[in-house]
This record gives structure tokens, C-alpha cells and sequence, in this order.
């Protein structure tokens, strides 16, 4: 039955001259709305509240052709290890054309792939391959601004009135009291010669503005998501969102918005109609703020994003990583998920291409990198496993546009100085410690790193009401703050996780008399034995985790 619908949706696709749904990109039709054809990993509507996010840094993943320079045939080679760790979904880092001012989020053509890492054919034969091993792929959209060497920029500075001089935002005076982030420079504005004018720039300066109160913008960005959305990408990850509109100068001194305009809303709703016009399609929107501020980006929770990056719930894991006090995140996990829309949930990470990598926070610490796994895979969201970190990866202090490169260092595949990433000179320095930390090392070794994020993944997938069932922090009857101690539970299904923050073993006697009704399951742990959990000795349950252990049992 469901073939046919499918034979009948596909011809009437075909004979409405094209819409959205024949977006398979190399012409086949992969999925129809209501249905789903292929083997996914997390199949069905929603899957992006169960699936396991994997962001590959498309530059350091895999060279295939010598130059240094990771690529798009390269990462299809490794698309079965991908497979085999288990993960859902991929994100990928800006794949355009780019002078790479700030590492490809200065987009120079929206509709082309950066040469260094293939082509548009081979982009759509990784959409395909990746879809056929059940994996579904995330471009990343950078909306608030281009490149300075977008032909959009160039036309719209070469004179006052050409037919793009309003795309970006144009002042006589830099009178927009609005300040770059961190490292991206002192001043937003930007002096231009050839226009005689300044820009505004919310991060470096090859990147201007766009200036969303034009409609022809407006509607110019809404069209290259269509672009990619053709070619078969299951949706974004959208940069910098907050950021779309500014008041423009003139506006009264007191209406100074830089940041979370109430006009992004409006537009942020257009671009999820646009998604809508797809079966299945997602979006993880980039936001910074309190978690009261982001939650805003999910509108009514069926209008604006379907995901959000929590900020801060990165922060809380990583002071209570850093600092061993959970107590530091105990509170936020509660209250961050408190506030959002039925329906969406927040995307949980522990690094990313902007944020040092765990075994840096970690100090190079395996145990506190081993527990942090383990967080990262029981809380409640959708986990994003940055590539690397699976094995340990550590930071590179090689750097080539800023500091943030410390985390984008080459994948270290092997224990080989080019640790099978390229035959060629790696574009970023290696970061150090690959003899250990690297794919070959780990894959074979039931104890090692990676086979724990392949077991927490597998567990993920199975549970897979992990990712939006509700979180309950117990507190233990037991005098220690080392404990963070929380179940998860949906529909009868309990997962409940115990983590030490502490640097000795922690001896613990538990009172889970209200939890534990059949004997648990133990599904992970760091201890070489754990003394089984029953309904009969649940009411004192007496367990020691060693140094930064861990056990988590299903009920
Ligand atoms: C957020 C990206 O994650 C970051 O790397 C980039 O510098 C800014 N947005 C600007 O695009």
C-alpha cells in the first residue's frame, strides 16, 4: 500500500513540473511525507529529537587527494565508520567557496562547493551515500552575513544606487552603537573607499551584514535554502541567528537593538514555512543568550526552529567538568528544560569548531572525558558528538585565522604523523597525542574511548525517548556533592544514571526504594563489578564509584 502512494505521489510530482517533494537531488524520490522509505537510523517525523548529531569539520576530516585539505570524497570514505559509531545525523561546516576570513562562515556563492573540498556532484553523492547507510545530513546556513567577496557585496558597494545597494547595511557615520563579539575586531563598521560609506559588520570584517528589511534578501536567503533543500539536505544548522536584524541608524537612541530583534521572529517563521515545503526537514538554530532568550527561537514550537544550541547548558557541563562540581549543572538541566515549547527540545554539546575540545577541558584527563560521554549521551536533547572527541582528540595550538582553529585540528585516524588524514602537509598543524588518541588504536579495544561512545550511542538509539523525556535530579540521601544522580523516564521506561565528579573513589549508599520495583539492568559502567540492583536491596543500595566512575541502569 505504501509503495503505491509512494508511485502516486512521485508521478504526480513529476507531471506538476517539479515542487519541493522531488528533491531527492539526483532525481529519485527518497521519502514521502507521512512515510519514509529508507532504512534511517532514527526513522519517522520528529527524528531529530532521537537521532545523535555528528559535526564534522569538512576541512579536517578526510583528504582524499594530497593537498592538506579535508574533502567531501574523503569524508564519503569514511561515512561507514560513521555508520558504525552509530550516529543519525551529520552536520557539516560551511562547504562554499570562501577566502576563509573566518573559516568558511564568510560565504562567497551560497550555490557552488568550495573547490578545496569537491563539487556539487560529489556533495549530492554524500547526501546519497550517507542516506543510503540510514544517515541523514545537515548543511550549515549562513544567513546574517556574506562574504566581502560575494558578488552581492561587491554590486551593492560599487555605488549608491546600483540594484544592491540596499542588501547590506550602508551609514554615512558609524552610528550604530552595536560591538563585534569577542575576536571579532573593536569597531561593527567598516570604512569603504569605492562607496564611500561605512558597513556594519557583526563579526570580522570581510563579513558585511545583510540587511533582512529588504525583501529582495529576505527572499534571495529563503531561496538558497530551497537550493540545498533540493539537493537533499534533511536541513541546517543556522549560524548566528540572533543577529539578523539591528535597528538601523536614525532609529531613537532607546530602540538600539543589537541583538534578538523581535523582527527576526517574523522572518525566522518564513524560513520554517520554506522547510515545511519538504517532507521531514529539520533546523538547529545558533543562538547565544540565556536559555530564557533562546527559547524564544522555537516560536509556538511548530513555527521557528526545531532545535536550538543550549549555550548555557554547554557552560554549566563544562564548569562542572572542569571544576568537579555538579552542582554547578544539576540546576540547569531542570530549569533549562522547564521552559520550552511541546515539541522541540535543545541540542546538547560538549565541544564544537568555536569551543575547546572535552579532553582540553578535561585537562587531558581520559576518566573526566569517559564521564563526560556519558552526560553528553544521558541528558535529555539532542546530542551533538563533535568528530574527535570519540577518541580523545585534545587541542592543536597551531592556529591559522584564530584561536578557535585549537579544536578544528585534523582527525586523527591513525597513529601515523599524518595519522591517515592526508598523504600531503596538513593544513593545521596536528594536535598532539595521536599514537593513543586516534581511530586505529581504539577500534579493536572493548575498553577504549571509542567503543564507550558506540555503547552509549547504541543505548541512545534503543531508548530513544532519551532525547525528550523529562529529567529528574534525586538527591541521594548521602553526604557527598561529588553525585550527580538523575533519572530519565517515558512511558514506563526509566533510565537512571549515576556520575562521580570525584578525584577518589566514592563510596555511596543509596535509598532508591521508590525507583527500583524489578531487578535493573545495568547497561554501562566504569567499575570492574557492581553489586545488582533489587527491589530488595534498593532501599540502601550500597555501590562505590572509582575516580570519575559511573553506572547507569534501565528499570
Ligand atoms: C557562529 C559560528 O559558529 C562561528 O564559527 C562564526 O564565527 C560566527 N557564527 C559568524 O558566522
Amino acid at each position: 500500500m505504501r509503495l503505491v502512494l509512494v508511485l502516486v505521489m512521485a508521478l504526480a510530482w513529476a507531471c506538476s513540473g517539479g515542487g519541493p517533494a522531488q528533491d531527492a537531488g539526483a532525481g529519485e524520490v527518497t521519502e514521502v511525507a507521512g512515510g519514509d522509505t529508507r532504512d534511517w537510523v532514527t526513522p519517522g517525523p520528529d527524528w531529530q529529537r532521537r537521532t545523535v548529531f555528528y559535526q564534522v569539520w569538512v576541512r579536517s576530516f578526510q583528504d582524499s587527494n594530497g593537498d592538506g585539505i579535508g574533502d567531501l570524497p574523503g569524508l564519503i570514505s569514511r561515512l561507514d565508520y560513521l555508520e558504525a559509531l552509530g550516529i543519525g545525523a551529520l552536520w557539516l561546516s560551511p562547504i562554499h567557496p570562501t577566502p576563509y576570513a573566518d573559516s568558511g562562515y564568510d560565504v562567497a556563492d551560497y550555490r557552488a562547493v568550495n573547490p578545496d573540498y569537491g563539487t556539487l556532484e560529489d556533495f549530492q553523492r554524500l547526501v546519497e551515500e550517507a542516506h543510503a547507510r540510514g544517515i541523514r545530513v545537515f548543511a550549515d546556513l549562513v544567513m546574517n552575513h556574506t562574504s566581502d567577496q560575494h558578488a552581492w557585496f561587491q554590486e551593492s558597494r560599487s555605488s549608491k544606487d546600483n540594484p544592491r545597494a540596499d542588501w547590506y547595511l550602508w551609514a554615512d557615520q558609524p552610528n550604530l552603537p552595536c560591538t563585534p563579539g569577542l575576536q571579532f575586531g573593536d569597531s561593527a563598521w567598516k570604512w569603504d573607499e569605492g562607496r564611500g560609506q561605512y558597513y556594519f559588520h557583526q563579526f570580522y570584517e570581510g563579513q558585511p551584514d545583510l540587511n533582512y528589511r529588504n525583501p529582495e534578501v529576505a527572499a534571495a536567503m529563503l531561496d538558497v535554502a530551497r537550493f540545498w533543500l533540493g539537493k537533499g539536505v534533511d536541513g541546517f544548522r543556522v549560524d548566528a541567528i540572533y543577529t539578523l536584524f539591528e535597528d538601523l541608524p536614525g532609529t531613537p537612541e532607546d530602540q538600539f537593538i543589537c541583538g534578538h530583534h523581535p523582527l527576526t521572529h517574523a522572518y525566522l517563521k518564513t524560513l520554517r514555512q520554506v522547510l515545511e515545503e519538504y517532507p521531514q526537514r529539520a533546523s538547529l538554530a545558533e543562538v547565544w543568550g540565556p536559555t530564557g532568550t533562546t527559547a524564544a527561537y522555537f516560536g509556538d514550537g511548530q513555527d521557528e526552529f526545531h532545535l536550538a544550541l543550549s549555550m548555557d547548558q554547554e557552560l554549566a557541563i563544562q564548569g562542572a567538568l572542569m571544576l568537579d562540581a555538579p552542582s554547578l549543572l544539576a540546576p540547569k538541566l531542570t530549569d533549562t528544560l522547564g521552559r520550552l515549547p511541546e515539541g522541540t527540545q535543545y541540542a546538547t554539546f560538549l565541544s564544537s569548531h568555536d569551543w575547546p575540545r572535552v579532553m582540553h577541558q578535561t585537562g587531558n584527563d581520559p576518566a573526566r572525558a569517559r564521564l563526560a560521554a556519558v552526560l553528553l549521551l544521558t541528558l535529555p536533547g539532542t546530542p551533538i558528538v563533535y568528530y574527535g572527541d570519540e577518541v580523545g582528540a585534545t587541542n592543536t595550538t597551531a592556529q591559522v585565522v584564530d584561536k578557535r582553529d585549537g579544536s578544528r585540528a585534523p582527525m586523527p585516524w591513525t597513529a601515523a604523523p599524518d595519522l591517515g588524514f592526508t598523504t600531503g602537509t596538513p593544513w593545521l598543524a596536528p594536535a598532539p597525542g595521536n599514537e593513543t588518541a586516534c581511530v586505529a588504536a581504539q577500534d579493536q579495544d572493548p575498553d577504549s574511548l571509542l567503543a564507550l561512545y558506540r555503547r552509549l550511542i547504541a543505548l541512545r538509539n534503543r531508548l530513544d525517548f532519551l532525547g525528550s523525556a523529562p529529567i529528574r535530579v534525586l538527591r541521594p540521601a548521602t553526604s557527598t556533592d561529588k553525585l550527580l544522580l538523575f533519572v530519565r523516564e517515558a512511558q514506563g521506561r526509566t533510565l537512571l544514571v549515576a556520575l562521580s565528579f570525584a578525584k577518589q573513589a566514592l563510596p555511596l549508599t543509596l535509598d532508591l526504594s521508590a525507583l527500583v520495583s524489578v531487578a535493573a539492568t545495568l547497561e554501562l559502567t566504569s567499575e570492574a563489578e557492581v553489586p545488582a540492583l533489587t527491589p530488595q536491596n534498593a532501599a540502601a543500595y550500597q555501590v562505590t564509584l572509582g575516580p570519575h566512575g559511573y553506572a547507569v541502569w534501565s528499570l
